[in-house]
């Protein structure tokens, strides 16, 4: 049986922080309030002229030096993001010219918060079906450009950055002693569409619009969702709640990721969090995350890793991974 491996992972951050009093300076807005909402402490944003590829190619160039392997080695890239350069060709493509890969596919997915977990099962299912081999999954987003920067509302609680990870087809034992990816569920309900969107686009206003999210409704769809989602990929991999090491969650909101780890019956330090240093990146808040505990020496090889995503769609889904 093939398992998709991870090879090694890699992540970018803007230079800019943004702190929730110099928010505060513009918006009708505090650091109590966002802490205690969110747990967001600050978050990073992009420079003039840094785009997500930009970011993207970092945290690959990064991911990559991990892993030991050469933009050669590659023949698939699957990035995720809601905030492409450009609305066509996919952002995928600049990097993989940046990175010097002349063969292989690249292209997007675009799954808003969900979207590296989307990505993943995406890479995963290529590489199992023998489409590719060795692929640089990545997360990349500049939510900061899509913000409308008078609604406290929203603006408070996002954040721009880059993470990426490689996986190589390797041959496993079909058993969940495998090392890589061991289980994934994806999920959609279009019908919670206009709790978050977007609201402009190519097709609809000829504009790029600004985020637009009914926060409430948001968040319970989330805690349902999520925790149904997490056990789905426990059974589709014949695992308990107990086997797992690390959860590491989209970083959207403390108390959504404190909800999930409380059902999966972990103790808080089994929690990967990183919300208050990123806020909200959406596509690239898992991976970003796992880099921060993979380089830290938490994550270590043979650990469980559940990974699980909900965002804009509403989208949303898991991966179990044993590093
Ligand atoms: N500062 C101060 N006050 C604020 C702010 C702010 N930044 N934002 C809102 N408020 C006020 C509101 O106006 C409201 O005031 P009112 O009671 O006088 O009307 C009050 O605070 C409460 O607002 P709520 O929106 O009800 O606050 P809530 O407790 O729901 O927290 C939050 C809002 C943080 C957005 C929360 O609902 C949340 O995290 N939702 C989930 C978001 C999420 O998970 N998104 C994931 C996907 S993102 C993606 O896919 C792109």
């Amino acid at each position: 049986m093939i398992r998709s491996v991870v090879q090694g992972c890699g992540a970018y951050l803007p230079a800019r922080v943004v702190t929730n009093d110099e928010l505060a300076k513009k918006v009708d807005t505090s650091d109590e309030w966002i802490r205690q909402r969110t747990g967001i402490r600050q978050r990073h944003i992009a420079a003039e002229g840094e785009f997500t590829s930009h970011l993207a190619l970092k945290a690959s160039e990064r991911a990559l030096a991990d892993a030991q392997l050469k933009p050669s080695d590659l023949d698939l890239i699957v990035l995720a993001t809601a905030t492409p350069d450009e609305t066509f060709p996919a952002t995928a493509t600049r990097v993989q010219s940046a990175l010097g890969m002349t063969r292989g596919a690249a292209f997007d997915v675009q799954a808003v918060c969900a979207g590296f977990v989307y990505g993943m099962s995406v890479a995963d299912s290529m590489l199992k079906n023998g489409l590719a081999s060795t692929a640089l999954v990545i997360g990349a987003e500049t939510f900061s450009r899509i913000l409308d920067w008078n609604d406290r509302g929203t603006c408070v609680l996002f954040g721009d950055g880059a993470g990426a990870v490689v996986l190589k087809a390797e041959t496993g034992t079909g058993t969940s002693a495998d090392r890589g990816v061991l289980a994934n569920a994806l999920h959609s309900d279009g019908r919670q569409h206009d709790i978050l969107y977007v609201d402009g686009g190519p097709s609809s206003t000829r504009t790029t619009g600004f985020l637009r999210m009914e926060g409430k409704e948001v968040f319970k769809h989330a805690i349902v969702n999520m925790a149904a989602v997490v056990t789905e990929v426990l059974d589709r991999a014949g695992l308990a709640p107990t086997d797992i090491d690390w959860l590491v969650p989209h970083q959207a909101n403390k108390r959504i990721i404190d909800g999930t780890g409380r059902k999966l019956g972990l103790s808080p330090d089994q929690v990967v969090v990183t919300v208050d240093k990123h806020a909200n990146t959406s596509a690239a808040s898992i991976p970003l995350a796992l880099e921060t505990a993979a380089s830290d020496g938490r994550i270590k090889k043979g650990d469980l890793v559940l990974l699980e995503g909900i965002g804009g769609g509403l989208a949303w889904g898991a991966s179990l991974v044993r590093w």
